[in-house]
């Protein structure tokens, strides 16, 4: 297959190029060219702009597009709306409008922050589920999959959450910084999902691609766990003491986004489409700290 990828620079798109880059013919576009993206296989593109976009899309002329690129500033987006839509609305809807021309797939990365985390079932929202976004981040990214639905026929919408991996530092790394510098660990008491392995999920979305079976569908790891949980183990992990822990809640920390306080995603699509569930996020959790901490 023929993959054009966006945001191959971020947290996700940096595994997802070097996933699909194993038996498939991948180019990269983008704003800033990543140094692990060779030149003959960059171009350069905001998505931002409709033309641009058009016209790089049309001119690789990709079987597939794996679409990572996104404004994730969740609280920055309360202040900066107009950009916040740019990018995750527009910027969906130019890919969309661009995959029309030669029939190309478009899977769509988005994010659990679509759900308001009240009325979710015991074991997490399936994709039947009513979207309700608390945020402005999360009110672009269910514009960016509305345009996706409305513009195409084959397309894949892939929500996840709580990403963390070997690309950049997340929440996960700066427990560890913050516990071994002495630091106290801020983390949430009122804030539950599914911490999500990029490695794990970029395998992931390489089968259900290849696979063919388009729409809407969560990928995650398995299991669930509040803040706390997360930080808790990440310090059981490292033989760190729990004092450090200092719970606290969404009230205390005052975001200026609102977060959903339930936001597990059920992987009810994949799993009755028969793929093997993604293994827990302890597990996934162990495997990133033993492959990124002792390297740095
Ligand atoms: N991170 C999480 O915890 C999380 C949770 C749930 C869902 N998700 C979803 O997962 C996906 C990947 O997230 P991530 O955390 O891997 O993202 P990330 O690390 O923040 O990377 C985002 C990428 O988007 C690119 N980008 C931003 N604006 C652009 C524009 N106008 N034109 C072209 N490229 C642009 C950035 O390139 P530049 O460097 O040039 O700006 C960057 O490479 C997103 O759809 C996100 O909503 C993430």
């Amino acid at each position: 297959m023929k993959v054009l990828v966006t945001g191959a620079a971020g947290l996700l798109g940096t595994d997802v190029w070097s996933v699909f880059s194993q038996g498939h013919e991948v180019t990269a576009m983008g704003r800033t060219h990543p140094p692990h993206v060779p030149l003959s296989q960059w171009r350069t593109c905001d998505l931002r702009d409709a033309a641009q976009t058009y016209k790089t899309v049309t001119r690789e002329n990709p079987d597939l597009i794996v679409h990572c690129a996104s404004y994730n500033d969740v609280d920055g987006a309360e202040s900066n709306p107009d950009e916040a839509f740019r990018v995750n609305a527009l910027g969906a809807r130019h890919l969309a409008l661009a995959c029309q021309r030669f029939d190309t797939a478009l899977m769509a990365v988005s994010t659990d922050y679509v759900f308001d985390g009240t009325l979710a079932p015991e074991d997490g929202y399936r994709e039947c589920d009513a979207t309700h976004p608390l945020s402005v981040y999360a009110q672009s990214k269910r514009w960016g999959e509305l345009f996706v639905e409305q513009l195409l026929h084959k397309y894949f919408i892939v929500r996840t959450s709580w990403l963390f991996g070997p690309a950049r530092p997340t929440y996960a790394d700066k427990v560890v910084e913050w516990a071994r510098a002495g630091q106290p660990v801020p983390c949430l008491t009122d804030m539950c999902s599914v911490p999500t392995y990029t490695p794990d999920l970029a395998r992931a979305l390489q089968r259900l691609a290849e696979s063919g079976l388009y729409g809407l569908v969560h990928l995650t790891n398995g299991g669930f766990c509040t803040r706390v949980e997360l930080a808790r183990e990440i310090l059981r992990m490292h033989g760190l003491p729990e004092s450090r822990l200092k719970p606290m809640t969404q009230a205390d920390f005052k975001h200026p986004a609102k977060r959903p306080v339930f936001s597990c995603l059920q992987n009810m699509v994949w799993r009755l489409n028969g793929f093997t569930p993604l293994r827990s996020w302890k597990d996934a959790l162990r495997e990133h700290f033993s492959a990124t901490l002792h390297s740095r």
